[in-house]
Order: structure tokens, then sequence, then C-alpha cells
């Protein structure tokens, strides 16, 4: 079993679309292992999006990020990292395949509805940003 780490953005909880993302990811055979409702601090946006700083929509992602609340959490499945980039789907919602998760709810790329680690070095670095080793459960 493989663990990969997700956040559900600011527009995904004022719109009310919590449920019906963890819905497609317990759906997709994700297992929930943390989760939580946060108000990420700057700090806490600056080291998750640093691969991106000096790039020209870092400004805009900062500021979106810690908007308002936010959903971190960490995922376990087979094949994890990928199999949720898959159900995802791209970047930017209007180029993601009919289907994912952004097509269906995302609004711009900024507003792209959830943010999943790229590898499993991204999970290992970004998930500790948001989760204390106790907080993961597992069961
Ligand atoms: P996310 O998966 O959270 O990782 C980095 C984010 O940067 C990405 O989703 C987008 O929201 C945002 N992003 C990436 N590329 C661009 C871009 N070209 N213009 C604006 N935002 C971008």
């Amino acid at each position: 079993m493989e663990r990969t780490f997700a956040i559900l953005k600011p527009e995904t909880v004022s719109r009310r679309l919590i449920g019906a993302v963890v819905k497609r990811l317990e759906e997709a055979g994700f297992k929930i292992l943390a989760m939580k409702l946060i108000w990420a601090s700057r700090e806490q946006a600056e080291k998750l999006y640093e691969v991106h700083r000096g790039k020209p929509f870092y400004p805009e992602l900062i500021k979106h990020i810690t908007s308002g609340p936010i959903v971190p959490m960490v995922l376990e499945a087979e094949d994890a990292v990928a199999r949720l980039r898959r159900l995802i789907g791209a970047t930017d919602p209007a180029k993601a395949e009919p289907g994912t998760i952004r097509r269906d709810y995302g609004i711009s790329i900024t507003m792209n509805v959830i943010h999943a680690a790229d590898s499993p070095e991204s999970f290992e670095r970004e998930h500790k940003i948001f989760f204390k080793p106790e907080e993961i459960l597992t069961y």
C-alpha cells in the first residue's frame, strides 16, 4: 500500500463540495488515514508551494490557498500517488479528461478543487507541513 497527500482547496470547502469530493475518493478505493479542516498559515502555504516560488502565478497561488479553510488529508491505496493524479485530472480543469474531479468541479487553474502530491517524495515533504505523525491513523 502506498500513501499520498491531498488538499481540498478553499473553493471546495466554501461551495460545500467536501462530501462530493470525498465520496469520489472513497468510491475509488482510497482509505482516509488523516483529515482535518484548517485555515493554512502563510508559512504553511509557502512551504507547500516552495517549488513554485518566483513563478508568475505564485502570489495568486499563496493568496488563494490561504483565503479560507482547506481540508488536508492523507490517503492510502495501491499505487496511490499515480492513481489520485489520474482521478483528479489535469491541472487546468478545462483540459482535464471528462469524469475527472477537476473537470467536474473545477473553476479555473487556480481554483482547481484539489491539490495532490506529484510523487512519493512530495507526499513525504508535504504531509508533514500539516500533520503530526500521531494524527495519521493506522487501521
Ligand atoms: P496544485 O495541484 O495545487 O499545484 C500547484 C498549483 O499551481 C496548481 O494546482 C494550480 O492551481 C497552480 N498553477 C499551476 N500552473 C499554473 C499556471 N500556469 N497559472 C496559474 N496557476 C497555476
